[in-house]
């Protein structure tokens, strides 16, 4: 086994948890989430997204989130860009870093940015370059790596070739999305694997949904072959709007208790984490979807 000493969490919940609930947040109190989450120790805390309001009306506050927000010198705070209007509306609200986000099936890319995955990957271009005059940082995300809702099995060389597409464009570290949660700790290997012929494993995250309680088994199984960055929730808050059934990512807080329990440093203080998810749960009238949150304030 090849466990990493030290895991960075990239906390997605003020985005790709947001973006999915149905009661729309104020925006004040996404602004007080992601000032609570980003001193618990967390580096980096998605904020928001510049996509279509449109097509997803939780994320239209974006500008007034970034404005609002109290930036701790040590954290980052990425939003998602899937097109240069989204790239420029991002950086005059004061963004310093962004995403872009492909997939590695084509009817998902459709559904959800209304592009092939070849034109999706054009779009990136203008980002990349006015990223680079800017200097910010640009993560990329492959979705459906293990998975698709409306293809079912993706083959890996997909997943291998738009994560390497992505990289060579300048992508500082590449997110492996299993968008809808199915995938399994063996497959999920297989695919970093596959994955790792082209890029080196400290470029490359995990990024899992829970919709089938794989999650802590699929990281587990990740970080075994010395994957070191993961993507999660904190309360497990979370899907995606083009993904129908793609439950919550897996909760910061049960990821951040197993790795401290394997001696893996996070930097992360558990209970400040736990206080964050359950304000945000209270703001959504539920409990947190994190078994370690419930476990520790019952
Ligand atoms: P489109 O309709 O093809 O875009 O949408 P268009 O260029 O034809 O423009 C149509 C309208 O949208 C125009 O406005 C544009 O100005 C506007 P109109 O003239 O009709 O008033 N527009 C924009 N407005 C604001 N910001 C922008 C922007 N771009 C165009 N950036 C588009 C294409 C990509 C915009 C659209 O499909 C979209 O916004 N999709 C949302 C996708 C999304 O946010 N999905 C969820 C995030 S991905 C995810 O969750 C997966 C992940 O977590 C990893 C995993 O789990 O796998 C990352
Ligand atoms: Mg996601």
């Amino acid at each position: 086994m090849n466990y990493p000493k030290q895991v960075k969490l990239v906390e997605v919940g003020p985005r790709d948890g947001l973006q999915n609930e149905k009661v729309i947040i104020e925006t004040a109190d996404k602004i007080e989430l992601i000032n609570r989450l980003s001193t618990t120790g967390l580096s980096v805390v998605e904020a928001t997204s510049f996509v279509s309001p449109k097509w997803v009306p939780q994320m239209a506050d974006n500008k007034l989130v970034m404005e609002g927000i109290t930036r701790q010198p040590n954290v980052s705070y990425p939003v998602l860009t899937p097109n240069q209007k989204g790239f420029e509306a991002a950086l005059s609200a004061g963004a310093k870093e962004v995403a872009v986000f492909g997939a590695a099936s084509e009817s998902f890319s459709q559904k959800n940015i209304n592009c092939s995955i070849q034109e999706s990957l054009e779009r990136f271009d203008p980002i990349m370059k006015l990223a680079e005059q800017h200097s910010i940082k640009v993560r990329g995300y492959v979705s459906c790596v293990l998975g698709c809702p409306y293809e079912g099995e993706i083959n890996v060389s997909t997943v291998a070739s738009v994560a390497k597409t992505l990289s060579d464009m300048g992508c500082y570290e590449i997110s492996l999305g299993d968008t809808i949660g199915v995938g399994t700790p063996l497959k999920a290997q297989m695919m970093i694997e596959s994955v790792a012929k082209y890029i080196p494993l400290e470029k490359l995250a995990i990024h899992f949904h829970d919709t089938y309680g794989q999650a802590l088994a699929n990281i587990l199984a990740c970080l075994s072959l010395g994957i070191s960055t993961v993507d999660s929730s904190v309360a497990g808050l979370g899907g995606c709007p083009y993904a129908k059934g793609a439950s919550g990512n897996v909760a910061t807080e049960d990821v951040v208790y197993m790795l401290q329990g394997m001696g893996i440093e996070t930097g992360i203080d558990l209970n400040k984490l736990i206080e964050a998810g359950q304000f945000i749960s209270n703001k959504l009238g539920r409990k947190p979807m994190s078994k370690v949150a419930n476990a520790l304030s019952s």
